[in-house]
């Protein structure tokens, strides 16, 4: 068979079980039923010592595969924050593995660099952050943050006289950095990535929902010298709150501090208008996060780094070599904003999401999801024993059960809801702990999810609860 018939038959299979799988998507279990054993006995089957056909290929690793496959492009997947790949991205994500531009500089890869300069203004304007921001597109909130916040270090040593870029970070001047007692997981690798220390960080205190509280930064930072970096959030992981960024702007203007906000998932409720309150001065900061992989739903891995300073973005993770052949007429060059050279052309994905949606299409997901929460918790409001614990605006949904029992009793009791409604195997969803007590995470993010959907999971959460209320 010629190569390129082989190619054909593999893409062919390729596609047909792509387009089963998200028409199938309803009808699937949401918790896959292969066990660890049965996928590695399918995979592993030995390293072959000849290759083997393109569709043989396929049909294996579809076999391999399908029964582990976590449904969650399904609009019943609550779990994490995790955005169910937008079916025009995937469509778009087929074409950028098929064209295999490799986007680190215009001169290579010319319509990738576009697409991403194009996708990047856009984005821009969605969320209602400056326009003359600089944008990396990398692989998700963890790494955007880390460009961040890699640009922030290089900008407050700066300020402080101190070039990063020459003298590298041994004979650095020590820097504080403010976060919220409740920062995101990722947020604390980042900074250990970046060199710094538990001893360099302050917590501010937050609040019962998250937030970081003002009056606590602004006490706090008078009792350091030296340059400094305050980390905010919009949208918190279990509660969803946001952090008051006008005064956390204004506290930290008064030491002539950079602002980051980790927005991975919060930030697009600043396209809403019924919701940008939640957003109010955020726009003031100098770097954010914002994932592309959740609310917008792109295609797995696409996150965004956005600095207000491009300078700076540029001075922390500019790659040159003479072999990066660049010209001042070329356009963008991707390789400046962010740490890989080689990469994906993320651009692609993001461009087609956009056209797909548009502003509209964007704004009436975020609102719906938010709409959705909002029901759920009035479903759930009826029920005696099952506690909210969140103030619902956005679309997260933090659930406890029991009351006037122990907390060990309540966790328990919590727990067992979570296996109950999971053994039903028409939702997936999942646990966490969170001010010291387990709670049920409902996070509703998923391209099609609607009040239908809500009004099942209710009935199963509803459904659950009676029976370990029993
Ligand atoms: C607030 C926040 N920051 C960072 C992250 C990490 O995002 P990613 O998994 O895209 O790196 C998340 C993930 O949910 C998040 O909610």
């Amino acid at each position: 068979m010629s190569k390129q018939k082989d190619f054909e038959k593999a893409a062919e299979l390729a596609l047909q079980e792509a387009v089963s799988w998200r028409s199938d998507g309803v009808k699937l279990p949401a918790i896959p039923t292969a066990s660890k054993e049965d996928m590695l006995a399918l995979f592993d089957g030995g390293l072959p010592e000849t290759g083997n056909s393109g569709e043989a290929v396929i049909e294996q690793l579809i076999k391999a595969a399908e029964n582990g496959l976590v449904n969650n492009t399904h609009p019943n997947f609550y779990s994490w924050v995790q955005g169910s790949s937008h079916p025009v991205g995937v469509a778009a994500d087929i074409l950028t593995s098929a064209w295999g531009q490799n986007a680190a500089i215009y001169q290579t890869a010319p319509a990738a660099a576009i697409a991403e300069e194009v996708a990047a203004k856009w984005l821009l304007e969605l969320l209602g952050l400056p326009s003359s921001s600089s944008l990396a597109f990398v692989t998700g909130a963890t790494m955007a943050s880390f460009i961040c916040l890699a640009a922030a270090r290089s900008e407050a040593l700066k300020r402080h006289g101190y070039d990063l870029e020459e003298e590298g970070m041994s004979d650095a001047p020590a820097i504080h950095v403010f976060l919220g007692a409740e920062a995101h997981a990722t947020i604390l690798s980042d900074l250990r990535y970046l060199g710094f220390g538990r001893n360099n960080l302050v917590f501010i205190d937050v609040d019962d929902q998250g937030r970081m509280l003002a009056d606590d930064l602004r006490q706090q930072m008078k009792n350091f010298e030296g340059p400094k970096i305050v980390i905010a959030q919009a949208g918190h992981i279990n509660s969803g709150a946001f952090d008051p960024f006008n005064e956390i702007v204004d506290i930290a203007r008064s030491h002539d501090t950079w602002v980051h906000v980790d927005g991975a998932f919060g930030l697009w409720a600043n396209v809403v208008p019924e919701l940008s309150d939640l957003c109010a001065g955020i726009e003031k900061a100098d770097s954010w996060t914002v994932d592309g992989h959740k609310w917008l739903q792109v295609p797995y891995d696409s996150g965004f780094a956005i600095v207000k300073h491009p300078d700076a973005h540029k001075r922390a993770m500019d790659i040159s070599a003479s072999y990066l052949v660049r010209d001042e007429r070329d356009g963008r060059n991707p390789s400046q904003f962010s740490p890989e050279l080689s990469r994906r052309s993320r651009g692609f994905v993001v461009w087609a999401v956009l056209q797909a949606m548009g502003k509209q299409g964007v704004q009436e997901m975020v609102a719906r999801h938010c709409r959705c929460a909002l029901h759920l918790q009035s479903r759930l409001a009826e029920v005696s024993g099952v506690r909210i614990l969140n103030e619902v605006r956005l679309n997260q949904v933090a659930i406890a059960f029991g009351e006037g029992a122990s907390s060990e009793e309540c966790d328990r009791m919590t727990n067992e809801v979570i296996d109950e409604i999971r053994l039903e195997n028409t939702n997936f969803v999942l646990g966490a702990r969170w001010k010291e007590q387990v709670i049920l995470r409902i996070s509703i993010i998923s391209l099609f999810t609607d009040l239908e959907h809500i009004d099942s999971l209710a009935d199963s959460i509803i459904r659950a609860w009676a029976k370990v209320a029993r």
